[in-house]
């Protein structure tokens, strides 16, 4: 069962499991935006409604969860703070509680931004969220590993991918597209993420469920990068022009929500007991489009 089936993870995921012979069970709340050639069970369903969520899971006997919907992004979260905790810490309390003593592998995603300043960070370092979104998401978590039969915590960093219809467009789209109209962008280069190619995840969550993985991995990309890099990595493999990026620093956006200056995350684990090997960002940019 794959939950946020309609977004931008999600719909990479439910692609790829299909593709390898799992049963997919999609649900989102809205109607379904999957492409209609990829054979999931789709259902539409609001994860705060509790006896949606709990009889759904009763019929279905899903063996594992992987609960991807989120209100997911810091703006929203910040300005509505009490939707943000419905969406992303009491749905998930309700799909726990659904899922109690029905030995069902619980495996939800987090995010780099649980932490503070001075990453990338290791599994067990300390938490220090810097926004509510990054709060909610740690509520979340404390809320799995209290009231989870058995769990796994993945946390993946500014995920990227290919796109098509029906999805929202990652930073590399939104790049590609300002520059083949040949608008000029503003690109901050004082923040240092490891982005996420989205089907990285894929394989790391199938390597989580084949071998049984449980605990909290890192599943993210292997490079440094900030986010000018980035756009000039998608320039140059896309051959558009790079002049129409400039480069700025953070002041240049008085942001309502306070962000990480040097944020990623260590997958040194995730290489030793997963296998995990992800592509480089510029690899990543080639097979994106
Ligand atoms: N994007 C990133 O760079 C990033 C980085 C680190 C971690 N993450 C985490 O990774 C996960 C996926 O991120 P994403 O960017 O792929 O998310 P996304 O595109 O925003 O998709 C989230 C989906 O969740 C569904 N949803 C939200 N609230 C729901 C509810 N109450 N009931 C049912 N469905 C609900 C929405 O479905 P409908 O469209 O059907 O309404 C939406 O499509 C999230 O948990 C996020 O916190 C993301």
């Amino acid at each position: 069962m794959v939950t946020g089936a309609n977004g931008f993870l999600a719909q990479h995921l439910c692609v790829f499991l299909a593709g390898k012979g799992f049963n997919v069970l999609a649900v989102s709340k809205g109607a379904r935006r999957i492409p209609a050639d990829v054979l999931i069970n789709y259902t539409s369903i609001e994860l705060t409604d509790v006896s949606s969520v709990q009889e759904y899971i009763q019929k279905s006997a899903p063996q594992v969860i992987i609960h991807v919907a989120a209100m997911s992004k810091p703006d929203e979260c910040e300005f509505d703070q009490a939707a943000c905790i419905l969406n992303n810490v009491t749905a998930t309390e309700t799909l726990l509680n659904a899922a109690k003593s029905k030995s069902i592998h619980f495996i939800y995603l987090s995010t780099d931004f649980i932490f503070g300043e001075n990453g990338p960070h290791a599994e067990n370092d300390l938490p220090n969220p810097l926004n509510f979104y990054g709060a909610s998401k740690l509520m979340a978590e404390t809320r799995v590993k209290e009231l989870a039969d058995y769990y796994t915590i993945v946390r993946p960093v500014f995920i990227y991918g290919k796109h098509w219809e029906g999805m929202r467009p990652s930073f590399i789209q939104w790049v590609a597209q300002n520059l083949r109209s040949g608008k000029s962008i503003k690109v901050v280069s004082d923040q240092l993420r490891t982005p996420t190619y989205v089907e990285d995840i894929c394989w790391g969550i199938l390597a989580i469920i084949q071998l049984k993985k449980e605990g909290i991995y890192h599943l993210a990309g292997k490079d440094i990068c900030s986010p000018y890099s980035m756009a000039l990595t998608v320039a140059n493999v896309l051959k558009l022009d790079a002049s129409l990026i400039e480069e700025v620093n953070s002041d240049c956006f008085p942001e309502p929500v306070k962000r990480s200056k040097k944020s990623g995350l260590k997958i040194d684990k995730a290489i030793q007991e997963l296998n995990y090997n992800p592509l480089s960002f510029e690899e990543g940019v080639r097979n994106s489009f």
